[in-house]
């Protein structure tokens, strides 16, 4: 029985201790294939050599390794020489381009053949017991090519188990060069931006000195017209050459406001009574609502606060909706032409402007889209001049919207913030301005 028994333990001791060794050969294998079929490539070093070399140099008081290495330029060299591979796995193989792994395990110093700075880093690293270093650097494969590559090294823990220092080694050059197209891509778009914005900026000088220039040829072929009548009529001719003048002056003016927008430059805002801003842009526009007959009315506000403004950009605005409005009245063909504009100060404190029209009004379905860019239901409209409304308007702080009339006609409006410290002498709208004029 004891027999039995001692011969069974003991089998079974001689059992269990085959199954120790061959568990350990399990684990073994397991990490063996671990290491294999990790999808990166991986070495394994050891780097005692230089682990001890390091104590060494620690003891005789050397901290700033950078320093010393820089120094020692030779370190750098041995390190390379005596700090070898022992394991590789299959990517490793292929990244390098060899023919098998045993081409790989040798002195490490082939890793840093295409960035010989890096091994310096990576000792420094080591020195300074970090626990890893990552750097985004290059290789240079047996075959000769050069590889973007992500260089990771894993410092063992507990540092003395310096055999099992890991180094992995990831391809980027797709990443790299994805990024590089992504910037090529990026650069084009700005590019284009640029081109769109310069486009742009052609199509709103094109829109906004139309206004003037025919107001030039028209003034003048009056002009030209009154040299040719034989009783020749010189205050005309200097009225007419001196509108002349004041929108040729006009027109480059809105060059300069305009490239300034397209430049992102602030509006010059001045303390500016409206009231004024909109008798300026009649003195422009009148000459257009004279030819085509319509009947035009103003009532200015009183004692409006002044408002803060770049006098030729709201000009500007008021002018287009004017032009809008006399485009509406004659393609409608009404027999009376109407238009009323209006300043005032609404409940919020703001200043505001209106034009009344008497022409169609707006088509319902196009209320929503009249400030977009391009929008035009005009044969030869660009589309632009409201886009351009709002966008000095906004830029004023203010707001600005078109409606329908409740008896027909379009009721376009902008408001104007009052800074805090405008002289505001009242709230109070007074009508005792309001002025009738038949034309
Ligand atoms: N006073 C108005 N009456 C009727 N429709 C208007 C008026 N003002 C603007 N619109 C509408 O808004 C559109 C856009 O105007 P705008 O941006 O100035 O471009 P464009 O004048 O070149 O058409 C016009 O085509 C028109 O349909
Ligand atoms: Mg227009």
């Amino acid at each position: 029985m004891d027999i039995v028994e001692l011969g069974r333990n003991a089998g079974a001791t001689s059992e269990s201790t085959d199954c120790t060794s061959c568990e350990l050969r399990a684990s073994e294998e397991r990490y063996r294939n671990l290491i294999q079929y990790l999808p990166t490539a991986l070495w394994q070093v050891d780097s005692r050599r230089v682990g001890e070399i390091f104590d060494r140099l620690k003891a005789n008081g050397v901290c700033d390794i950078a320093a010393y290495l820089d120094q020692n330029r030779d370190l750098v060299i041995h390190a390379g020489n005596v700090v070898r591979v022992t394991e590789v796995n299959r990517d490793a193989v292929s990244l390098f381009r060899a023919n098998n792994a045993a081409e790989l395990l040798k002195p490490i110093r082939y890793l840093f053949a295409a960035a010989p700075e890096l091994a310096k880093r990576v000792m420094a690293a080591h020195f300074e017991g970090r626990r890893n270093f990552i750097e985004e650097t290059r290789i240079l494969a047996f075959d000769g090519t050069m590889i973007d590559v992500l260089f990771t090294v894993t410092y063992p823990r507990p540092p003395e188990q310096l055999d099992t220092t890991f180094i992995t080694i990831q391809d980027i050059s797709e990443r790299l060069n994805a990024e590089q197209q992504l910037r090529k891509l990026q650069a084009d778009f700005t590019h284009a931006g640029r081109i769109a914005t310069l486009g742009e900026l052609a199509t709103s000088i094109a829109h906004e000195i139309n206004q003037p220039l025919a107001a030039i040829v028209m003034n003048g072929e009056t002009s030209l017209r009154w040299l040719a009548r034989a009783d020749q009529n010189t205050e005309k001719v200097t009225e007419l050459t001196s509108r002349i003048v004041s929108n040729a002056r006009r027109a480059s003016e809105i060059i300069q406001r305009i490239r300034g927008m397209a430049a992102k430059q602030e509006p010059e805002k001045r303390l500016i009574d409206l009231n004024e801003v909109v008798e300026e842009a009649l003195l422009f526009i009148r000459p257009d609502i004279d030819s085509r007959l319509i009947d035009l009315s103003t009532i200015f506000g009183s004692g409006l606060p002044r408002v803060l403004g770049d006098r030729i950009q709201l000009q500007q605005v008021i002018i287009n909706l004017l032009v809008n409005s006399i485009q509406a009245i004659t393609l409608s063909g009404q027999p009376t032409r109407r238009i009323d504009i209006q300043t005032s100060i609404d409940e919020d404190g703001s200043v505001v402007f209106s034009v009344f029209d008497n022409g169609p009004g707006i088509a319902a379905a196009d209320l929503t889209h009249i400030f977009d860019s391009f929008f035009s239901t005009k044969d030869t409209g660009i589309g632009i001049g409201l886009a351009i409304c709002q966008s000095i308007i906004t830029a004023h702080g203010g707001r600005i919207s078109g409606s329908n009339r409740p008896n027909g006609g379009a009721h376009f409006r902008f408001t104007l913030p009052v800074p805090a410290f405008a002289d505001a002498d009242s709230g109070v709208v007074d009508f005792m301005r309001q002025t009738h004029q038949p034309i």
